[in-house]
């Protein structure tokens, strides 16, 4: 049985901003998002959040989650923040550390961390440069002894390149005793944490320890400059996997993806693409430059040109969209639909094969097959208080320049002309045009300027 507390409290100063630190967002995340994701993967029985006064914003974003919240505050160290959650937690199994801010903490190393149950258990990294970490000693054989604090550590112990990242794991019952007898005796007056892995050395305890594939999985976010940081590794590690996936970047350093992209093979993308929330990309699906792209479907074999941005849209297999293209939420497009420059389309489903190619606004409306919208189309869906909805049939023709009056039908195969302005249901396989007469007027003059007196 596993139980996770995740350490949030601390203030994050260095951020300089209203927002806690752990709400910080990396990768369209907030960090502590981040963790629970994380956590979550574990199937934990419980996770207990520790949060810190003037961090009222945290339990809000969280919600909707199943994650308890405890205020821990004052803030008097790590050990103290993790007694907090003590009375929170069942006295069985195991509870695991987490922390708010150490974002990108993966799956398989915690599964590593957790393969003693019955001891111990710290996750530590060897650095070039240990300074500010706690030093982990070891013994002449190599068992762990104690953490010592920067602050606390002689000169020969800061020459121990082995740390502590903070993340351990301990039976949960022998953890609260542990924390139970902590004391502030040290250079910084808190309650350490890692006072823990002496007590457990005392009780015969053989501590376990194990390393993180990467560094980047432990690092702290503590300044703007670190987040923006993570948030290049973790871009360039996703970029990584949509390649290993079989997926053709033009650059992997300039795609973005905050959520979750899935890409069927030989997609190709082209640089400065942003994509948001879930996005399903099929097979040989071409995506051009610059585009945004959010909770979205887009089909085998389509293309979608430069500059164009899709939220809440489908489009289907074949389909040609942009360059400048704009599908909004309940776009939902067939096979081989074309949708070109500056054209938007909202609440629309457009059958196969139809095209919309310039300048055209389609809101709340069903298209039928094989249809051709001409430049300057606009449905007028909105009267200023209620939006309705327009028809357009099969192979209907909608001539440029055309205002759709919603409610309003295009019969199958009707051709509205070229400015029509259209109040009523065009019949089928008519032409409907609504167009004052052209007149030419002979002799007329143009104006000419008058010369002032
Ligand atoms: C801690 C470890 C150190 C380790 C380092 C890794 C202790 C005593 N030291 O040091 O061995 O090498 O992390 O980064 O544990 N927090 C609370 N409440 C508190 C204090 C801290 O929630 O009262 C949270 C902070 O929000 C932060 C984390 O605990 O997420 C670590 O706190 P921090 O003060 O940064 O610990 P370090 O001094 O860096
Ligand atoms: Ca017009």
């Amino acid at each position: 049985m596993l139980q996770i507390v995740i350490l949030a409290a601390g203030k994050g100063t260095r951020m300089k901003s209203a927002l806690p630190k752990v709400l910080h967002p990396l990768a369209g995340k907030s960090l502590l998002g981040h963790v629970l994701a994380t956590a979550a993967t574990l199937s934990p029985t419980k996770t207990v959040i520790v949060y810190g006064h003037g961090g009222e914003a945290v339990p809000a974003a969280f919600a909707q989650q199943s994650a308890a919240f405890v205020l821990q505050e004052p803030q008097l160290g790590t050990g103290h923040a993790v007694q907090q959650a003590i009375p929170a937690l069942a006295d069985d199994g195991t509870t695991l550390v987490l922390y708010g801010d150490v974002p990108l903490i993966s799956t398989d190393t915690l599964r590593r961390v957790l393969t003693k149950p019955d001891t111990l258990s710290v996750l530590t990294v060897t650095l070039d440069d240990p300074t500010g970490y706690g030093r982990i000693v070891r013994d002449a054989a190599g068992r762990v002894q104690r953490i010592v604090e920067q602050k606390d550590a002689d000169d020969a112990t800061r020459a121990i390149r082995e740390v502590n990242t903070g993340i351990i794991a301990a039976p949960t019952a022998r953890l609260a005793a542990w924390l139970g007898r902590l004391s502030n005796h040290n250079a910084q007056r808190e309650y350490y944490l890692t006072d823990v892995i002496a007590m457990a050395v005392a009780d015969g305890l053989t501590i376990h320890t194990t390393q993180p594939d990467a560094f980047w999985e432990v690092e702290g976010i503590n300044s703007r400059d670190q987040l923006a940081r993570l948030e290049r590794i973790h871009q360039g590690e996703q970029a990584k996997r949509l390649m290993a996936g079989g997926v053709t970047l033009a650059d992997p350093a300039r795609i973005d993806v905050r959520g979750e992209l899935s890409c069927g093979t030989d997609v190709t993308i082209d640089v400065g693409c942003v994509f948001e929330g879930v996005v399903q990309i099929g097979e040989d699906v071409e995506i051009g430059p610059y585009c945004v792209i959010k909770n979205s479907v887009i089909e085998s074999g389509a293309r979608i040109a430069a500059y164009s941005h899709l939220e809440g849209a489908h489009v289907g297999p074949v389909a040609k969209i942009g360059p400048y293209a704009r599908l909004r939420p309940g776009a939902r497009l067939a096979r081989d639909v074309h949708i070109g420059n500056f054209v938007e389309v909202k609440a629309t489903t457009i059958g196969e094969g139809s095209k919309a190619n310039h300048l055209a606004y389609l809101g709340d409306s069903e298209i039928g097959r094989n249809v051709n919208v001409g430049a300057g189309t606009i449905t007028c869906n909105y009267d200023g208080a209620n939006k309705s909805k327009t028809i357009i049939e099969d192979d209907a023709f909608i001539g440029s320049d055309t205002q759709l009056v919603a409610p309003v039908r295009v019969g199958r195969g009707a051709t509205l002309g070229a400015g029509t302005t259209l109040t009523r249901d065009a019949p089928e396989g008519q032409l409907t045009v609504s167009r004052a007469k052209q007149v030419s007027i002979a002799g007329w003059k143009r104006p000419t300027k008058k010369t002032p007196a």
